[in-house]
């Protein structure tokens, strides 16, 4: 990895990326910056040299190739992490204050390297502070993971030991230069997470952020950007993705005179974390990657690295859950979820979930969060017999819990009201009739690890659904009004820390990160959990377009998906069951409906998709994704998978008399020479050109000339839909 006998620069290479960094020392100051010289296709060692060589520094008089004036000079941009004060003037990525000096001048002390990982070391040049920023790359996939330690290294009475941070960034990340730049990210609000947006960067400076001590509805912790050319199958796109779960920043910065850099970090403008003396503050892990292939190419890139590092029990197939929450909201019963559980089982799910309201008093959203015991009148015998009559009728058993919040009126708040976010002389806001549990306090981490390790171990819980339904208010810690915006940070990783000592001390445990549906989705929580519930919107239509914008990241394994009633419970859209099912089967597919009321017929043919969704879900889970095209919810679209030799195409038509649209279906990822054969789905008829049951195509036909699918047959009813598996036949 390193390029040249110093050790002073370094090129990190995956399969289809190269990155390489050097620390340039000023001759003059002695002071060091750690630039990056290279981010792009993979170059030969001799030409990664020469990339070395071809930019300088801020601290050289040309400027990395600008005009040079004492207002554009330096560039600070092509830092890996730009510091406060010295000739800067960019959002720092590191920004901390000694006392009065808020300034931080960095020496190079020494470097790291391995196959895999690069360390490289500093100190401030006067005060006692080092700064260590690390990089890893994984085998076989181009993401390269970023972050940063900084430590007070004084001793305890030392003079000079006040160090506070202001912010804290994993590090920033330089762009080639490029005639243009075009942004692709998502937002959204409740139950509308995850709306696709891509359009020209701007000259200054774009932040998505949460102050919400939560991922947040209203942006996700990631950004594409690309040259304004990429299409989904065709260009390069460089993605940049936090990996945290609290409050966050993400900012690209588009300099005028050119040149584009992205930084994140948790932590939100006006926290103060002090370092004392032997402390040490380690940032989150902020994850780049550079792909050729477009957008599609892109997500897949993520998709793998999602499964292969990031998620706990990855290789698994997620089971067909049922939920009951839209089917009983607050008035769950023993008798009513054992029913629900009974048909539930006979239409083939495999893990049964008593969603909110089986606790306390919990009869509607005003009282009971922190008081974790069976509703005495709801279920008068607890859970346990439930859950043994469920487990008999052959499903898994998962309950609903919000350990991060109180409800004023509930026995714990009563009993500590000093373990909520508050501020002396402040109101305490509630929102959802609740308040914050302040996890950052060890007590409160430990209690409720304590009631969560007793209920998962008495009851043989398989599944937690882990929702956390409000944002931080008040964010103040009384006791520990110093350094109290630690909590921005600790009540995210005791969350962490709670969800993995629950799986060590039960392996079998799964859990699902919900916050009122996509509010805390991203690849740090991604670490301890097994899926993501994305938006409480589960209208199908709206649903495609939020899965759309979810899929940009993160793979189909991860992303929880219910058929609910017609009318939608949330838009009062009715919609055929069988395009509920087809949108639902683009993930990890469960039930939420209110299926007591379902009619024989709908018990049917829900119960045979169930089965066919069984028999894809292996690819779809784990498979490779193709987005094919057309504007999901809104026009004829699709999207496939393939693992091995399986293809599974969703085929849908929301407007069935629509003229827009593609036309043909046009597959991706196959092998062109390869013959396919239609082995479910498709047209019973065959008609010349139509993807019917039995037929056989080539790879070639099927990527480049495209087939007609039934439900995209221009004259027909709405929302149609289509699963068609291919299979590849083996050559002989
Ligand atoms: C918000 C979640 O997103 C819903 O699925 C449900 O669990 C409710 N909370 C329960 O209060």
């Amino acid at each position: 990895m390193p390029l040249n006998p110093s050790h002073t620069s370094w090129c990190l290479r995956t399969p289809g990326s190269c990155y390489v960094v050097a620390v340039e020392v000023d001759a003059q100051t002695g002071e060091a910056t750690v630039l990056q010289k290279y981010w792009g296709p993979p170059l030969a060692t001799d030409a990664a040299r020469q990339v070395v060589g071809l930019t300088r520094g801020p601290s050289t008089p040309d400027g990395a190739g600008r005009h040079v004036t004492s207002f554009a000079e330096p560039v600070e941009i092509e830092e890996l992490l730009p510091v406060t004060g010295g000739r800067r003037w960019g959002p720092a990525a590191l920004e901390v204050s000694f006392g009065a000096v808020r300034s931080v001048e960095l020496e190079f002390l020494s470097a790291k390297a391995d196959d895999e990982r690069l360390d490289l070391s500093l100190a401030d040049r006067h005060f006692p502070l080092e700064v260590v920023l690390s990089f890893q790359i994984r085998p076989d996939g181009d993401v390269i993971e970023r972050w940063v330690t900084i430590r007070n290294t004084a001793l305890p009475d030392s003079d000079l030991s006040d160090i506070t941070v202001t912010r804290f960034h994993s590090g920033s990340w330089f762009l080639p230069d490029a005639d243009d730049y075009r942004y692709t990210g998502v937002v959204g609000a409740w139950a509308e997470e995850f709306q696709l947006r891509r359009g020209p960067l701007p000259v200054g400076e774009l932040t998505y952020t949460s102050r919400q001590g939560i991922t947040g509805h209203q942006s996700n912790p990631w950004i594409m950007i690309d040259a304004g050319t990429a299409t989904e199958t065709e260009g390069a796109v460089f993605g940049l993705a936090l990996a945290w779960s609290g409050s966050w920043r993400l900012t690209a910065t588009r300099r005028p005179e050119g040149g584009v850099a992205v930084a994140a970090g948790f932590g939100h403008e006006g926290l103060r974390w002090p370092l004392p003396a032997g402390a040490e503050l380690v940032s989150p892990r902020m994850l780049g990657l550079y792909c050729e292939g477009g957008f599609g190419a892109a997500s897949r890139a993520w998709h793998d690295y999602t499964r292969a590092f990031v998620l706990p029990a990855s290789d698994e197939v997620r089971p067909v859950l049922y939920n009951s929450w839209e089917a009983t909201g607050f008035t769950a019963t023993a008798q009513g979820q054992l029913s629900l559980a009974r048909t539930a089982a006979a239409l083939g799910a495999e893990l049964f979930v008593v969603d909110d309201g089986w606790f306390a008093r919990r009869d509607d959203a005003t009282s009971s969060l922190g008081d974790w015991w069976p509703h005495p009148e709801r279920f008068p015998d607890g859970l346990g017999v439930l859950f043994e009559e469920i487990r008999a009728l052959g499903m898994r058993v998962g309950l609903w819990v919000e350990p991060e919040s109180v409800s004023p009126d509930s026995e714990l708040y009563r009993a500590h009201p000093d373990w909520v976010l508050r501020m002396d002389h402040r109101r305490h806001d509630t929102k959802r009739d609740q308040l914050v549990l302040n996890f950052a306090r060890p007590e409160v981490r430990d209690w409720a690890l304590d009631w969560l390790s007793r209920l998962v171990a008495e009851l043989g819980i398989d599944y937690l659904k882990w929702d956390v339904n409000r944002p931080f208010t008040q964010p103040g810690w009384p006791e520990r009004s110093a350094d109290q915006d630690l909590l921005w940070i600790d009540h995210t990783r005791n969350v962490y820390r709670v969800m993995d000592i629950l799986r060590a001390r039960r392996p079998a445990l799964r859990i699902e990160t919900c916050s009122g549906g996509g509010g805390r989705v991203d690849l740090g929580v991604l670490h301890h959990v097994d899926q993501a519930w994305p938006s409480d919107n589960t209208d199908a239509k709206d649903r495609q377009t939020a899965q759309h914008g979810f899929s940009q990241l993160y793979p189909a394994a991860v992303m929880g998906a219910w058929v609910t009633d017609s009318p939608n419970p949330n838009t009062q859209r009715d919609m055929p069951l069988r395009y509920r099912f087809h949108v639902a089967m683009a993930g990890v597919l469960g039930i939420g409906a209110d299926i007591g009321r379902w009619t024989p017929e709908e018990l049917t043919e829900a119960r045979s998709l169930i089965d066919a969704y069984k028999q894809i879900r292996r690819t779809v889970q784990h498979g490779r994704q193709y987005r094919l095209g057309g504007i999901p919810g809104a026009e004829r679209s699709a999207v496939q998978y393939i693992l091995g030799d399986e293809v599974a195409v969703l085929v849908y038509n929301p407007l069935g008399n629509a003229k827009s649209g593609p036309r043909r279906l046009k597959l991706a990822g196959l092998d062109p020479d390869a013959t396919y054969e239609v082995v479910a789905g498709g047209s019973a008829t065959s008609v010349h050109g139509r993807l019917s049951h039995r037929s056989r195509w080539y790879g070639s036909v099927l990527m480049s000339a495209g087939v007609r699918p039934a439900a995209w047959e221009p004259i027909g009813a709405d929302y149609r839909s289509d699963l068609v598996v291919l299979h590849r036949i083996p050559t002989p």
